[in-house]
C-alpha cells in the first residue's frame, strides 16, 4: 500500500488544518497544493501578464520552485483570483502534476487540493472529501481575516467563496469534485479537534 493521503474539497472547508494534523500524526510530509496555484498566479502577475493567458501561465508553472510557495503575498483577494484563473489552464495543471507526483511519490505524503484523489493520485491509499456549507466556510474565512487584522465583510466573503466554488467546479480541466471512492467528511458542525478525530476514525487501515 502506498502512503498517500489525498484530501480534496472546496475553499475554507478545513482541509489544510486537517491535512497538517494528519501529516504530523503519521510523520508524513505535507503539501498544500493550493499554494502552487497561488505561486503560479503571482509569478504571472509579476511578469506583467494576465493569469488567464495560457502561454504566460504555463511558462510560470514550469518555472515554479518550492521557494515560490514560501512567498508572503499568496493570500488575499488578488492572489485568490489569480490562482483560480491559472488553475483553469490545462498546461498549468499538467506542469504542476509532475511537481505534486514527485513530492508524494517517494515516501508518501498528505496533499490537499481539489483534484488530488481524482487526478494527481487516483490510487491514493486514503481519500477524504472535506466539505462544509458555504455559510460555515464564509464565517471561518471571515474570522481568519479578522484574526489577521484584515477588514472584511461576512456577506462579501461568503459571496466570494460561492463564486470561487462555481469557478472551480465548472472549469473543464480537473473540476472540483469528489473521487468516487473518497470518504465524505462534512465539517459544518465540527471544530478542528472533532474533524481530526473523525478523520482518524475513517482511516482505520492507514498506518
Ligand atoms: O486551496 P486554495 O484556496 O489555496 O486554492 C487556490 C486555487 O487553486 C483555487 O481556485 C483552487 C485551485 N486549486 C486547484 O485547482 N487544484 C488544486 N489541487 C489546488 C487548488
Amino acid at each position: 500500500m502506498n502512503r498517500i493521503i489525498a484530501i480534496d474539497g472546496p475553499a475554507a472547508a478545513g482541509k489544510g488544518t486537517l491535512a497538517r494534523r494528519l501529516a504530523a500524526h503519521f510523520a508524513l510530509p505535507y503539501l498544500d497544493t493550493g499554494l502552487l496555484y497561488r505561486a503560479v498566479g503571482r509569478r504571472v502577475l509579476d511578469a506583467g501578464h494576465n493569469p488567464s493567458d495560457p502561454v504566460a501561465a504555463e511558462a510560470a508553472a514550469r518555472a515554479i520552485t518550492p521557494d515560490d510557495t514560501q512567498r508572503s503575498d499568496l493570500r488575499g483577494p488578488v492572489a485568490d483570483e489569480a490562482a483560480s484563473a491559472v488553475a483553469a489552464v490545462p498546461g498549468v495543471r499538467a506542469a504542476l502534476l509532475d511537481f505534486q507526483r514527485r513530492f508524494g511519490g517517494a515516501n508518501g505524503a498528505v496533499l490537499d487540493g481539489r483534484d488530488i484523489g481524482t487526478v494527481v493520485f487516483p490510487d491514493a491509499a486514503a481519500k477524504l472529501f472535506v466539505t462544509a456549507s458555504p455559510e460555515a466556510r464564509g464565517l471561518r474565512r471571515y474570522r481568519e481575516l479578522l484574526g489577521r487584522n484584515t477588514a472584511a465583510d461576512l456577506a462579501t466573503v461568503t459571496a466570494e467563496i460561492r463564486a470561487r466554488d462555481a469557478i472551480d467546479a465548472s472549469r473543464a480541466a480537473a473540476p472540483l469534485k469528489s473521487a468516487e471512492d473518497a470518504i465524505l467528511l462534512d465539517t459544518t458542525e465540527l471544530d478542528a479537534d472533532q474533524v481530526f478525530a473523525r478523520a482518524l476514525a475513517l482511516l482505520p487501515g492507514f498506518a
